[in-house]
C-alpha cells in the first residue's frame, strides 16, 4: 500500500501530540514530535549554559547535539547525546525558553532539514507549528488542530498534574497565550494554517475522535 505523509500543526495544547500519535499508531506510521526536538535543544542549551538569545551559540550547539526520538506507546522517548530527557524537556524552565530558541532562523533551518530527512520515506505523521507550511509543504494530508484557549490550558494543566509537575491553571492560560503570540508573531515560519490544511476543532472532541477523523481523511488519500 502507498504511504503518505501527514502534517499536523496547531497551537500549544490543541491535542496535537496525542492525536498525531494515535493516528500514527492506527495507520502503522512513524510519529515524529517536532516540538520535542526544539525542547531537547532548549534543554541542552540550559544544561550547557548557552544563552537562549544567542542565535550563533544555539546553532553551534545544535550542530554538536545528537537528538534521537524513539517510538513508545506514550509518545516519543527523547534522547540528547544518549541521555534520556523525555520528562526533563517538559519542565517549566524548558517550556518558558523553547519559543525563544525556536525563533532563531539558523536553528529552524537545521531543524527543518533534520525533520525532512526523518520523513523522506513517507508513512510519517509529524506534528508541530510549521509542518504543513515549511517542513512538508507537499504532504498529502495537512491538518490544523485548534481548540479554545481555556480548553487548551485545562488540558496542559491536567497533563502536568498527572505527571506531578507543579501547575496553576491561570498561569497556564497566560503561558499558553504568551506562547501562541510568540509562535504566531515570529518572523520565520510563524504558526499559520496552510492554505490547503483541513481545520479540526478539538474543543469538544476526544483525541480518539480527532484521530479517527484524520485516519479517515488519510485513507481517502492513500
Ligand atoms: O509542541 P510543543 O508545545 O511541545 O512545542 C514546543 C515549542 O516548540 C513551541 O511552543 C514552538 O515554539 C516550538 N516549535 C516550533 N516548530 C515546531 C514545533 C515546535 O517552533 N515545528
Amino acid at each position: 500500500m502507498n504511504k503518505i505523509n501527514i502534517a499536523i500543526d496547531g497551537p500549544a495544547g490543541a491535542g496535537k501530540s496525542t492525536v498525531a500519535r494515535t493516528a500514527a499508531s492506527q495507520l502503522q506510521y512513524v510519529y515524529i514530535d517536532t516540538g520535542a526536538m526544539y525542547r531537547a535543544l532548549t534543554w541542552n542549551a540550559i544544561h550547557h549554559n548557552v544563552d537562549i538569545q544567542d542565535e550563533e551559540g544555539i546553532s553551534v550547539l545544535l550542530k554538536k547535539t545528537d537528538i534521537e526520538l524513539l517510538p513508545s506507546p506514550e509518545g516519543n522517548r527523547v534522547f540528547v547525546d544518549g541521555e534520556e530527557v523525555t520528562s526533563a524537556i517538559r519542565s517549566n524552565d524548558v517550556t518558558a525558553a523553547v519559543s525563544d530558541v525556536s525563533a532563531h532562523a539558523k536553528v529552524r533551518r537545521q531543524m527543518v532539514k533534520k525533520q525532512q530527512e526523518l520523513a523522506q520515506n513517507r508513512g510519517a505523521v509529524l506534528d508541530g507549528r510549521d509542518i504543513g507550511t515549511t517542513v512538508l509543504p507537499h504532504a498529502e494530508l495537512k491538518v490544523f488542530l485548534s481548540a479554545s484557549v481555556e480548553e487548551r490550558a485545562r488540558r496542559r494543566h491536567l497533563e502536568n498534574v498527572e505527571k506531578g509537575i507543579s501547575s496553576d491553571l491561570q498561569m497556564m492560560m497566560k503561558d499558553i497565550q504568551a506562547r501562541d503570540e510568540k509562535d504566531a508573531g515570529r518572523d520565520i515560519s510563524p504558526l499559520v494554517q496552510a492554505d490547503d490544511a483541513v481545520k479540526v476543532d478539538t474543543t469538544d472532541l476526544s483525541a480518539e475522535e480527532a484521530a479517527a477523523e484524520i485516519c479517515e481523511m488519510a485513507r481517502e488519500r492513500i
